[in-house]
């Protein structure tokens, strides 16, 4: 048997599957998941799918202490004709690298990341939902299990992928959120680790988005940790302003995270022969565009989030009420192009679909 073999425990007693069109988002999970073990002896070892269960941990396992892990996003998509695709796995997986490095965490041999994705999804493709607007949410993660209390890179890891059927990530659906600008807290900074997709930076916005919640907004758009003035993303999304037909996205300086749907965003709109800019952009400069009624669009990306107009952006005692609340136009194009390629209903030029049935 080779140590790229998979092999598969099957879940006797399958769970009832919550109705496609009641979906909301990471509540629901599969039958089964995927496991590989990491030990400096053996290195990757053990992959294996088995029924979806606890994981049983030493409670000195260092994931607990200091926060050692690793995580990725991405889809499985049900095409009208019932077949099941994903989208870019192979930007996920070389992320999923990237945040290893700079977490101390042993890379990982990406195709076969991949593979171990399409296995897993192949045995759970019941699950994948078939309601408009909802696909099968793919949570590759990595967590360090030594047992040990010193502040070191752990020597045992394990890689694990569960499966979530979903429906939008916001309770608004498609419909344009609202968003405050976070003038106090800040995500990352450069040097730190806001571009890996690590547990940490999620648990440090949770503080910021409690307030404004609220207040009645969705999440916070943050702002360079420095000198709080230059926007770089919103957490569970990259962001995109459109000002006098430019569209302008941060650009990536190392506590931004490279996200696999900005750089679909960033490919489509330079297909379609748009201005697409990646630059620094402020506050300041949007609010000044905003007033000079030059701000057209705002929209987020993300694998979550898809793409997610945003209607209002608070700032301080301003508010921007962007498109009049409403879906902008390279918003709405880009989400039904974008959808529209996951799910097989739009030709794919790029190459991004990999089917798995
Ligand atoms: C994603 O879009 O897949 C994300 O990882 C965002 C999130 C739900 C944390």
């Amino acid at each position: 048997m080779s140590e790229y073999t998979i092999t598969v425990v099957k879940n006797e007693n399958p769970k009832p599957k919550p109705a496609s069109d009641q979906l909301k988002f990471g509540k629901y999970f599969t039958d089964h998941m995927f496991i590989y073990d990491y030990s400096e002896a053996k290195g990757w070892h053990n992959p294996r799918i088995v029924p979806y269960q606890p994981i049983v941990l030493d409670p000195a396992a260092m994931i607990f202490h200091y926060g050692q892990t690793v995580f990725e996003g991405l889809k499985a998509y049900r095409t009208k004709e019932g077949h099941i695709q994903l989208f870019r796995p192979d930007k996920n997986m070389e992320r999923l690298n990237l945040s290893n490095d700079r977490l101390c965490i042993p890379a990982i041999d990406e195709e076969f990341a991949i593979n171990a994705v399409k296995h897993l999804v192949h045995v759970d493709s019941e699950w994948v939902p078939d309601a408009e607007g909802t696909s099968l949410y793919i949570r590759p993660f990595i967590i360090a299990t030594e047992p040990y209390l010193g502040v070191n890179p752990s020597s045992m890891y394990q890689f694990i992928v569960i499966l979530s059927p979903v429906g939008a990530y916001y309770e608004s659906g498609i419909n344009p959120v609202k968003i405050a600008v976070e003038n106090e807290y800040v995500r990352a900074v450069k040097g730190g680790t806001g571009e890996a997709k690590t547990a940490g930076n999620y648990a440090s916005s949770l503080k910021a988005q409690e307030i404004v919640s609220k207040e009645g907004y969705a999440q916070v758009l943050w702002l360079d940790g420095l000198e709080k003035k230059y926007i770089e993303e919103v957490g569970s999304m990259n962001v995109f302003f459109k000002i006098k037909g430019e569209i302008i996205t941060p650009e990536l300086n190392g506590s931004i995270l490279n996200g696999v749907t900005r750089n679909s965003v960033i490919e489509l709109l330079r297909h379609w022969d748009l201005p697409v800019t990646e630059r620094r952009i402020t506050m300041e400069e949007l609010d000044e565009a905003y007033r000079n009624g030059e701000l057209e669009e705002a929209f987020g990306s993300g694998t979550a989030a898809v793409i997610s107009p945003i209607g209002e952006l608070a700032w301080g005692d301003k508010k921007l009420i962007i498109t009049e609340g409403q879906t902008g136009e390279v918003s709405k194009r880009l989400y039904d192009t974008l959808t529209g390629i996951q799910f097989g209903s739009v030709e794919d030029p790029f190459g991004w679909t990999v089917k798995v049935k």
